[in-house]
C-alpha cells in the first residue's frame, strides 16, 4: 500500500464507536470488506484504509504520523492530551471536526451509601479512574485534594473491591453504574467523536482527498435528522403551514391540476420531524403527508 498515495483512518476495533464510525464512512462512499480479525482493510473505491485498533492507542498513532486519520472520543483525546503536556511532548494531533455521535461524559459516581454533597465531600477521598490527567485538571480547577488511583480497567468495581471510594468513569447510557449500584453525582467532561488528522503535512493527493472526505461528512451529519415532507393543502393554509416545518428553508410550493386552490409542498426539515408535527400539519389543513428519508445532501 502506498503510503504516499492512500490515506490510513485508524477507527475503534471493537467498542462503543465502531458501528457508529463504519456507518460514518459507508456513508461517505467508502466500499471495503472486513474479515474476521482482519486490521486492516482496503478501501475499493477509495484511496483509504481503515486500521482497526484500540481507541486508546488511536491519539498516539495520528500523533506519530502512522495514521493519517482518527475517528477518537473527545474522552480519550483530551486524556492523552495532558498525559503528552505532563511528560514534555507537545500534543500536535489536529481536530478537523466534531461529530455528532458517540456522546458520553466522563462523570464522578458514587456508591449508593456514599453521602455526597457537594464536590466537598469527595475530598481526601480515593477516585478510582482510567482518566487520571483529565481528572486531575477538574479536581485543580474545583479546588478539590483527593486521591487518584489510575486504573487500566474494570473501574465500576473499585469501590465494591475496597480500592476506592468513587470513580471517575465514562457514562453513555448509564447501565454499567446502575448494574453496580453507582450514582453519577457530577460531569467531569462532556465527549463525542472527533475526525482527527496527522500533524505532517500531506502530499497533494491525499491532502485533495481529505478535503472531499470533510464535505461527504459534512453532508452526512446534515441529513442524519433530515427528512424530505410532501402534503396537499389549501393554498390560504400556507402560512400555518410554513411555521410548523422543523428547521425548513423556503418550502416549494407546486400547484396541483385541477383542484382549484390545492397546492403540494415540498421541503427539507433539518430536525427530527415527530408524529406530533404531522398531526399539528394535519390540523392546519394538510393532508396525503409524506415524510421520507434524505440520503445525501451537497450544498
Ligand atoms: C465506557 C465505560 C463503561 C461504559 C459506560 O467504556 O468504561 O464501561 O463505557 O457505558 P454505559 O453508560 O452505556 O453503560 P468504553 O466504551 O470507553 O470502553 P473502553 O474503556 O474499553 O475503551
Ligand atoms: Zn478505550
Amino acid at each position: 500500500m502506498d503510503r504516499q498515495q492512500r490515506l490510513r483512518i485508524a477507527v475503534q476495533k471493537s467498542g462503543r464507536l465502531t458501528d457508529e464510525s463504519l456507518d460514518l464512512l459507508h456513508r461517505c462512499g467508502l466500499k471495503f470488506s472486513r474479515g474476521k480479525d482482519q486490521l486492516m482493510c482496503y478501501g475499493e473505491n477509495m484511496p483509504l484504509d481503515v486500521l482497526f485498533v484500540r481507541d486508546d492507542d488511536i491519539p498516539d498513532l495520528v500523533q506519530e504520523d502512522v495514521c493519517d486519520l482518527g475517528l477518537v472520543g473527545l474522552n480519550v483525546l483530551e486524556e492523552k492530551r495532558l498525559a503528552m503536556l505532563a511528560r514534555g511532548t507537545t500534543p500536535r494531533i489536529e481536530i478537523l471536526q466534531k461529530l455528532d455521535f458517540g456522546r458520553c461524559r466522563l462523570s464522578l459516581a458514587v456508591p449508593q451509601d456514599f453521602a455526597f454533597d457537594g464536590l466537598q465531600s469527595i475530598a481526601g477521598k480515593r477516585i478510582a479512574t482510567t482518566y487520571p490527567h483529565v481528572l486531575a485538571r477538574f479536581l485543580r480547577e474545583s479546588g478539590i485534594a483527593a486521591e487518584i488511583v489510575t486504573l487500566s480497567g474494570a473501574v465500576e468495581i473499585a469501590p465494591r473491591l475496597g480500592r476506592a471510594d468513587l470513580i471517575c468513569d465514562l457514562v453513555s447510557t448509564g447501565s454499567t453504574l446502575t448494574a453496580n449500584h453507582l450514582r453519577e453525582v457530577a460531569a467531569v467532561l462532556a465527549s463525542q467523536v472527533c475526525l482527527v488528522r496527522t500533524p505532517v503535512a500531506l502530499p497533494d493527493v491525499k491532502a485533495d482527498w481529505v478535503r472531499r472526505l470533510l464535505v461527504r461528512v459534512d453532508g452526512v451529519q446534515q441529513v442524519r435528522e433530515s427528512k424530505y415532507i410532501m402534503l396537499h393543502a389549501p393554498r390560504a393554509a400556507l402560512p400555518q403551514i410554513a411555521k410548523l416545518l422543523p428547521g425548513s428553508e423556503s418550502p416549494t410550493v407546486i400547484p396541483l391540476d385541477g383542484t382549484g386552490d390545492k397546492v403540494a409542498v415540498h421541503a427539507v426539515c433539518r430536525e427530527t420531524v415527530f408524529w406530533e408535527t404531522l398531526e399539528s400539519l394535519k390540523a392546519a389543513g394538510a393532508s396525503a403527508i409524506l415524510v421520507l428519508p434524505v440520503e445525501k445532501m451537497l450544498a
